[in-house]
């Protein structure tokens, strides 16, 4: 089963995290970015500014990290419009990584669901490697 990569200001994006206890997942902080991750993962962003996601830039560039990452989901705030979850499309120009999924704050029982979909099938994808 891959696990879950995260990174999180304010604790939004790591509540939506905590409601799959049963998956495994590293926090990626300010203080310890480097995280050399060593089976397939998908990526959990908020949506800020470049400066403020530079831990998560140091984590994807850190080991085999962009190889490993299997997708993007994106937290944001529909109110910023057009500006909706512009951190994970930045991620997918400069590292060729998909965005899988969209959500909000701490995310709705659909997007669990979605993240528990997604990571079903690339346990069954790379069952097949
Ligand atoms: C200063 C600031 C700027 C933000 N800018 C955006 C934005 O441009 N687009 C967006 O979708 N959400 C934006 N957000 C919303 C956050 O990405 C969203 O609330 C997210 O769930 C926060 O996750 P976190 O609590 O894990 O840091 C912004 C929030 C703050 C506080």
């Amino acid at each position: 089963m891959p696990k879950l990569a995260y990174f999180s200001v304010t604790g939004q994006t790591r509540r939506f995290i905590a409601k799959l206890p049963h998956i495994e997942s590293v926090e990626i902080t300010v203080t310890n970015p480097f995280i050399e991750m060593d089976e397939p993962f998908v990526l959990v962003v908020p949506t800020y500014v470049s400066e403020v996601m530079e831990p998560v830039n140091d984590f994807l560039e850190t080991g085999d990290n962009t190889r490993l990452c299997m997708g993007l989901f994106g937290g944001g705030n529909r109110n910023f419009a057009d500006l909706f979850c512009f951190t994970v499309h930045d991620l997918e120009q400069q590292y060729g990584l998909p965005v899988l999924h969209e959500f909000e704050f701490q995310g709705s029982d659909y997007d669990v669901q979605k993240l528990e979909s997604e990571l079903d099938r690339m346990s069954q994808k790379t069952k097949r490697v």
